[in-house]
C-alpha cells in the first residue's frame, strides 16, 4: 500500500482560480489588491522566489509590485521605504524578502511593517494574535500546510503533531497551528537528544529542516501523515525536500512531494492574505 499524495500544485491552482473570481468581482468594486515586494541584493533562491510571487499575482489579478534594491542598501534606507509604504493607501501588503543581508538587523525590519499589511504574519503582534487564537494574518508556509491538510479532510484534533526544525518562519508557527487545531504537539531540532523516538511517535510529521534526506521511511510510523517542506538541490541539481519520498510514501497514509507540494501553497495563502488586506482596508474605509 503506497500513502495518498497530496498535490499542493493542484489545490494551489484549485484556490488561485477562486482567488481569480473574486479579484475580478472586487475590481467592480474599485478595490484593486496591491501586493508590494522588496527584494535586497542577488540571493538566486530569493528571486526565483519573488519570480513566482509575481506570477502568481498576475494570475489571479492582485496588483504586485517589485522593488528591488543592491545588497548595500542601508536599514535606514529600507526603514523609510517601509514607512513610505505603510501610508500609501494603495499598497494592502507589504513582503520584505527573507533572508535580508547581514548589516540589516530582521527583526527591526519585521516590525516596522504596519500590522494590518503584515502579509507574511511575522509581525509580533500578527504572532501574538495567532497564539491567541484570534483573527489575524497567518504566516503563509504554515496556513498552506493546514489547508493542504484540511483539504484532504485529515482529523487534526488529538493527533500528536512532530515538528521537526523550530525556525520563525516555518517550525514554530505550524507547531502553533496544529495547536489550535487541539492537536498535542513536539518540537524537535538540533538539540533534541531522542529524535528519532519522537519521530516514531508522529500520527502528523512536518519537516522543515532543509537538509536533504534527513528522514527516511524507516523512521516514520505506519500510517503517518508527512508534511515536506523542505526545498533542497541534490547532487544533479534536482530539487528535492528533506525526506526520502519514495521509502516514506510506503509507510505513510498521506505525504507532501517535493516539488508540488507545500512550495505553491505558500504563495497561494500570500496571495489571499493580500486579497484580505484589501478587503478590511476597504471596509475601514
Ligand atoms: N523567505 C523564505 N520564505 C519566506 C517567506 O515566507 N516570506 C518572506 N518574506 N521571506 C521568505
Amino acid at each position: 500500500m503506497g500513502a495518498e499524495i497530496i498535490y499542493g500544485k493542484e489545490l494551489a491552482q484549485e484556490l488561485r482560480l477562486n482567488m481569480k473570481q473574486e479579484v475580478s468581482k472586487l475590481k467592480e468594486q474599485g478595490i484593486i489588491p496591491k501586493l508590494t515586494v522588496i527584494l535586497i541584493g542577488e540571493d538566486p533562491a530569493s528571486k526565483s522566489y519573488v519570480k513566482g510571487k509575481q506570477k502568481a499575482s498576475d494570475f489571479v489579478g492582485v496588483d504586485a509590485d517589485l522593488i528591488e534594491l543592491p545588497n548595500e542598501t542601508s536599514e535606514q534606507t529600507l526603514l523609510e521605504l517601509i514607512d513610505k509604504l505603510n501610508q500609501d493607501q494603495t499598497v494592502n501588503g507589504i513582503l520584505v524578502q527573507l533572508p535580508l543581508p547581514k548589516h540589516i538587523e530582521e527583526q527591526t525590519i519585521i516590525e516596522a511593517i504596519d500590522p494590518s499589511k503584515d502579509v507574511d504574519g511575522f509581525h509580533p503582534i500578527s504572532v501574538g494574535r495567532m497564539l491567541t487564537g484570534k483573527d489575524t494574518f497567518l504566516p503563509c508556509t504554515p496556513f498552506g500546510i493546514i489547508t493542504m491538510l484540511k483539504s484532504k479532510d485529515i482529523t487534526i484534533e488529538g493527533k500528536h503533531a512532530v515538528i521537526v526544525g523550530r525556525s520563525n518562519i516555518v517550525g514554530k508557527p505550524v507547531g502553533q497551528l496544529l495547536l489550535n487545531e487541539n492537536a498535542t504537539v513536539t518540537y524537535c531540532h538540533s538539540r533534541t537528544n531522542n529524535m528519532d523516538e519522537l519521530i516514531k511517535m508522529a500520527d502528523i510529521l512536518i519537516v522543515a529542516v532543509g537538509k536533504e534526506t534527513f528522514i527516511h521511511g524507516d523512521q516514520i510510523k505506519e500510517g503517518a501523515i508527512v508534511v515536506d517542506v523542505g526545498v533542497n538541490r541534490n547532487e544533479s541539481g534536482k530539487l528535492v525536500g528533506d525526506v526520502h519520498f519514495d521509502s516514506a510514501k510506503e509507510k505513510a497514509s498521506y505525504i507532501t512531494p517535493v516539488p508540488g507540494g507545500v512550495g505553491p501553497m505558500t504563495i497561494t495563502m500570500l496571495l489571499h492574505n493580500t486579497i484580505q488586506s484589501a478587503k478590511s482596508a476597504h471596509a475601514k474605509g
